[in-house]
């Protein structure tokens, strides 16, 4: 049975250090679902439909990895996919209160998931999705922190910056 892990995320928008991780958690696994978050309680500057497609346009390398988004309870979409692994990225001692309580309540609602953590890579440590946007607003450079197509698209979104 191929062996398939969820990658999970808001992915708003993608960043290189999220694709980083992807790459390397298909040296262990035979499939990655990356499953988007399109909880409707949630503001998000892209729509679901929108990071689908970025993230589809980015990682368009490998015939291995998947992409949807999911609503509702991560384990249940889990159990839906039949993949038994989750896989999340830690940057900072400052996510790790958050992931570990994540980890924790998931475990609780599905003692058979796997969560696997992967430590980020040194060059991606000061990267995500947050401060990304706030530097393309401001009229910033992104293009060594995105791919090509999400810099576009926050282009699109902002404009020129300084709003
Ligand atoms: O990139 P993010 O925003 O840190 O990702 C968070 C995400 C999508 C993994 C988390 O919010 C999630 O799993 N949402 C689905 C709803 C759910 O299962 N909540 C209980 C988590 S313990």
């Amino acid at each position: 049975m191929p062996k398939t892990a969820i990658y999970p995320g808001s992915f708003d928008p993608i960043t290189n250090g999220h694709i980083d991780i992807v790459k390397r958690s298909l040296s262990l696994f035979d499939k990655v679902i990356i499953a988007v978050n399109d909880n409707s309680l949630q503001k998000f500057l892209f729509t679901a439909k929108e990071r689908v497609k970025m993230i589809k346009r980015a990682l368009s390398f490998s015939n291995r990895v998947e992409v949807e988004s999911f609503r509702g309870l991560l384990v249940s979409y889990a159990k839906a996919k039949e993949a038994n692994f989750i896989i999340r990225g830690l940057r900072a001692l400052s996510d790790f209160e958050y992931e570990f309580q994540m980890y924790l309540m998931n475990k609780k609602l599905n003692p058979e998931i796997e969560i696997i953590y992967f430590m980020t890579n040194q060059k991606y440590s000061y990267l995500s999705s947050s401060i990304i946007k706030e530097i393309s607003r401001l009229g910033g450079t992104i293009e060594n922190f995105v791919p090509e197509g999400v810099k576009k698209s926050l282009q699109e979104k902002f404009g020129k910056g300084f709003s």
